[in-house]
């Protein structure tokens, strides 16, 4: 085969050689809430025992229950997490990352402090997450799973009074059949990755700045390469022509 065929078959197969990794993504897009200031009557929000999230700390990797929907609740089991120090105005967007091994249905929602505060059924169950995962037997549950950095380090994370906070209610639920009778009765906790994403100028999600650049930089190396082997194909061809006609010209001078 020639050399050029060679590698542009490399080039193509080259997808077909990198491995797949199956994961499920659900988001949820919001703007930072303008800064409330935490009532003194409410519950003390590090009591609640929920794992955090900040700008400066965005990524939480957890488990979280799932259920078959049902009519109590259609999108599954509930889990609570606290979103703060973010800024008023400012657009994030709240990832969550699964296995495709464990297929889940999630629906993510926002909800400020005050209204959730005073709506009977986001507290009951708020409170019942809290208190499960209060009295859980595994001990990170039983604590925030970031710790305050309160002395004045490089990033000072103190207990807000006033900060623009959100909570985020993830709903899981099951979305699977299984012969498997174990598996239909008790869904096992999905392992999950929920991540605090802030906008860039508003407009594009800070973490995906690596990939974006990855994507350019493929980008100008497949036009490079295009270039180079539309370059190569013509010289061949013009070869191939050059060739031909001179094998014409012989054999005219041999009909002569
Ligand atoms: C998750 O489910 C397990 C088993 O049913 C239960 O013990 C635990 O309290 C639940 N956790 C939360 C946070 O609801």
């Amino acid at each position: 085969m020639h050399p050029i065929t060679l590698s542009l078959l490399g080039i193509l197969l080259l997808p077909l050689l990198t491995i797949p990794v199956h994961a499920n993504v659900e988001k949820t897009i919001f703007l930072g809430p303008p800064a409330t200031t935490i009532p003194s009557e409410a519950p003390d929000l590090d009591d609640l025992g929920l794992e955090r999230l900040t700008p400066q700390n965005g990524v939480v990797r957890t488990q979280v229950n799932a259920s078959f929907p049902s009519a109590e609740a259609p999108d599954g089991t509930e889990s609570w997490f606290f979103l703060e120090n973010l800024t008023p105005g400012q657009r994030y967007e709240v990832r969550i990352c699964w296995l495709a091994t464990q297929p889940t249905s999630f629906t993510l929602t926002t909800h400020p402090l005050p209204t959730t505060l005073e709506d009977q059924t986001f507290l009951t169950s708020l409170s019942k997450f809290s208190a499960s995962r209060l009295s859980s037997p595994d001990t990170n549950f039983q604590t925030n799973a970031l710790n305050r950095n309160t002395n004045a380090g490089p990033s000072p994370d103190p207990a807000p009074t006033t900060s623009s906070v959100l909570f985020l209610r993830v709903r899981a639920a099951a979305d699977y059949f299984s012969k498997d009778e174990a598996l239909m009765r008790d869904v096992p906790p999905v392992a999950v990755d929920v991540i605090l994403d802030p906008f860039l100028w508003n407009a594009f999600p800070r973490s995906l700045v690596p990939t974006a650049a990855w994507v350019v930089v493929v980008a100008v190396l497949a036009g490079v390469v295009a270039r180079w082997v539309v370059g190569e194909v013509g010289r061949v061809i013009e070869d191939a022509r050059v060739e031909r006609e001179r094998e014409m010209e012989g054999e005219g001078k041999k009909e002569k």
